[in-house]
């Protein structure tokens, strides 16, 4: 008998990458670092290996408008690609990491938004990249002897100064431990629907009566 098979992909986890030129990064993460660290000037007293964070205001602060503005661009872009740019969304938080060497920053996710993301202010020549977790239940996993995207059960983006990532905000994730010598600074925010209720959540289906 003749057969054929074939494959099909599925249910993606898709992140989105946006690099600022690196010329251009350059004078605007000096501004953003120098604006965080006189945020957490002069620094608190922390366990050692704790992170430090600012508040998660600074997307209505006049200070971080032009990230603001970058945090706008990426996300429409974000929107379109998933066609769902008739939904208008907000950023619900927007805050400083400061990731001292030999801190890192266990598994989470960001409850209660659609999309979260991060900048890299700063990261240290051998910066640790931020891991994301597959969320499938892998629970058989045999080696094949190499890594891709079939059988990674993580998926890494290497941090860079001027580098955002975009990720759904259910999408678990850690950052491993700072093992260079600079602080790594990042902004992290989270996206939501702005009107949730009323935009998204009725049902889509059409009654029959
Ligand atoms: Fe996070």
């Amino acid at each position: 008998m003749r057969i054929k098979q074939r494959v099909e992909e599925v249910f993606p986890t898709p992140f989105w990458i946006l690099d600022i030129a690196p010329e251009d990064a350059k004078a605007f993460n000096a501004k953003l670092k120098t604006e965080i660290e006189s945020m957490i000037e002069p620094r608190p007293n922390v366990p050692i290996g704790s992170n430090l964070q600012t508040s998660h205001d600074l997307h209505t602060r006049p200070a971080f408008a032009e990230f603001t503005k970058l945090v706008e661009i990426a996300a429409k872009s974000v929107a379109q690609y998933l066609q769902i740019e008739q939904y208008p969304m907000m950023i619900t938080g927007c805050w400083a990491n400061i990731n001292p060497p030999g801190t890192y920053h266990p598994t989470h996710n960001h409850p209660n938004n659609y999309l979260s993301g991060v900048y890299y202010v700063a990261s240290p020549e051998s910066g640790t990249g931020l891991v994301f977790q597959d969320p499938r239940p892998t629970s058989i996993a045999p080696w094949t002897g190499k890594l891709t995207r079939i059988t990674s059960n993580a998926a890494v983006q290497q941090p860079q100064p001027g580098r955002m990532v975009i990720f759904p905000a259910w999408l678990r994730h850690h950052v491993p431990t700072n093992d260079g010598t600079t602080d790594r600074i990042s902004i992290a925010f989270n996206l939501m629907f702005t009107n949730f209720a009323e935009t998204v959540a009725a049902p889509r289906w059409k009654p029959t009566a």
